[in-house]
C-alpha cells in the first residue's frame, strides 16, 4: 500500500489577510466546510489502496493539524514536525527516511495540502496508473494540460511512453517557473504539462539519488532524525541539525538531475489555489460575475471577490477588486495586481 505524505509547510502568502503564519491557508476552509488538509486527506482515505498517512508539517501548527485529521478520520498519523520550512526536498526526505525504517521497498505519495481536486476518482486512478512505474524503480510526477500561460508552476516535457507502463511516459525535462513569452511559448506546445507538485516516490530509490545529488540535504535529515524526540504522533526534529538543511525544492534537488524521473499525463480537475484570483475563479458567481462570501452587500459591482469574515462589506460601484475583511486587516486589491499580495506581506514583516 502507498503512504500519503502530506506536505503541510507552506504560509500561503497571497492568500493574506486570512491566511496568515500563525493560521496559514491549508487549515482554512476556504472551499467547502472541510479544511483544504483535510480534503487532502480525504482523497487518499481509501484503505485498499492507501496506508499509514504521514504528513510533515510546522511545529506551530501541531495541534490544529493533529485536531484537523482527527476530524477527517485519520487513524494515527504520524506528524514530522519542522522547527522551521526548509522548502519540499527536506521535508519529502524526512518522510522517505521514516517510511524506509519500517519498509524498505514502501513508495510514498507527496503531496501539496493546498490544492484543490474535483475529481478524487480520477485522481486515485492515476497514482494506480503510476504505480507501475513506480514499482518498476522510477519516480512518477504527475502532469495537467495546461490552460494558459501560468508562470507560478513548473512545466514538465513529457516523450514517449513507457513500453512497460502503460500511459506513463519519460520526462524529457523541466521549466520551472518560466517567464511570460516562455510559459506562452510552451503552452503552445502539445508535449508540456503543468507540473502538479504531487510526486509518487519509491523511498529507496529517493535515498539512494538524495546521498548522489543532495548528500548534504540526505545527512541533515538524517541527523535531524536520529536527534527527534516523539510524543504522542509528534516526531520533532532536532532544531540545530535541521538548520544546517540546504533550503532547495524536491524539484531542483532531484527531479531535474534524475534519469528515473517519469511522468503520467491526468486530467483530475485540478488548480492550486494559490491567490484570490484562483478562488475567484472556481467560487460560484451571480449574474455580475461577483463572488460573496460572508457578510457582504454589494450594488453594481462586478467581477469582485469579496469576503467579510468580521465587519459587514458594503461595495458600491467597483469592478474587478478583491476585497477581503477580517477583525483586524481589510485587504483592498485590483484583482490582476493578486500575485504581488505576498510582497506586500513582506513588507510588512521588513517593517516589524
Ligand atoms: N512540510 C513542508 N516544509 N512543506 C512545504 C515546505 C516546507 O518547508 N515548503 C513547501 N511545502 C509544501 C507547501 O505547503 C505546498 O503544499 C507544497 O509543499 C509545494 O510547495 P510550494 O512552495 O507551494 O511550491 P510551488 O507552488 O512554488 O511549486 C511547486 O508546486 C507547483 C504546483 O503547485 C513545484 O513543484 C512546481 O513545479 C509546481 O508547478
Ligand atoms: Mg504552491
Amino acid at each position: 500500500r502507498i503512504i500519503p505524505v502530506l506536505l503541510s509547510g507552506g504560509t500561503g502568502s497571497r492568500l493574506w489577510p486570512l491566511s496568515r503564519e500563525t493560521y496559514p491557508k491549508q487549515l482554512l476552509s476556504l472551499l467547502g466546510e472541510k479544511t483544504l488538509l483535510q480534503q487532502t486527506a480525504l482523497r487518499v482515505n481509501d484503505p485498499a489502496m492507501f496506508g499509514g498517512m504521514m504528513v510533515v508539517a510546522n511545529a506551530e501548527h501541531r495541534f490544529a493539524v493533529a485536531e484537523q485529521l482527527r476530524g477527517a478520520g485519520v487513524i494515527n498519523p504520524t506528524i514530522v514536525l519542522e522547527p522551521f520550512g526548509q522548502n519540499t526536498a527536506p521535508a519529502v526526505a524526512l518522510a522517505a527516511l521514516v517510511a524506509h525504517e519500517s519498509d524498505p521497498d514502501a513508495i510514498i505519495l507527496a503531496m501539496p495540502v493546498d490544492h484543490w481536486v474535483g475529481d478524487a476518482a480520477a485522481f486515485r486512478k492515476a497514482v494506480n496508473v503510476g504505480m507501475t512505474a513506480a514499482q518498476a524503480g522510477q519516480f512518477v510526477l504527475f502532469g495537467l494540460r495546461p490552460t494558459s500561460p501560468a508562470t507560478g508552476f513548473g512545466y514538465i516535457r513529457a516523450s514517449n511512453e513507457l513500453a512497460a507502463a502503460p500511459g506513463v511516459h519519460q520526462v524529457a525535462g523541466f521549466v520551472e517557473k518560466p517567464d511570460l513569452p516562455t510559459a506562452e511559448r510552451l503552452l503552445a506546445t502539445s508535449d508540456h504539462l503543468w507540473n502538479s507538485g504531487i510526486f509518487l516516490l519509491p523511498v529507496r530509490l529517493l535515498i539512494e539519488e538524495l546521498s548522489r545529488l543532495a548528500p548534504d540535504i540526505l545527512a541533515a535529515c538524517r541527523a535531524a532524525l536520529a536527534g527527534a524526540t516523539r510524543d504522542l504522533d509528534f516526531l520533532r526534529l532536532d532544531e540545530a541539525a535541521f538548520r544546517a538543511c540546504p533550503s532547495v525544492s524536491l524539484d531542483y534537488a532531484v527531479m531535474e538531475k534524475t534519469d528515473s524521473a517519469a511522468v503520467v499525463p491526468a486530467d483530475f480537475n485540478w488548480s492550486d489555489i494559490g491567490s484570490w484570483s484562483a478562488l475567484w475563479e472556481m467560487g460560484n458567481k451571480d449574474s455580475s460575475g461577483n463572488v460573496a462570501i460572508g457578510d457582504v452587500v454589494m450594488e453594481d459591482a462586478s467581477g469582485c471577490y469579496v469576503r467579510g469574515e468580521g465587519p459587514l462589506v458594503a461595495a458600491l460601484g467597483v469592478d474587478d477588486l478583491i476585497i477581503t475583511a477580517t477583525p483586524d486587516v481589510v485587504l483592498v486589491a485590483s484583482k490582476d495586481r493578486d500575485q504581488d499580495v505576498a510582497k506586500l506581506v513582506g513588507r510588512l514583516k521588513a517593517s516589524g
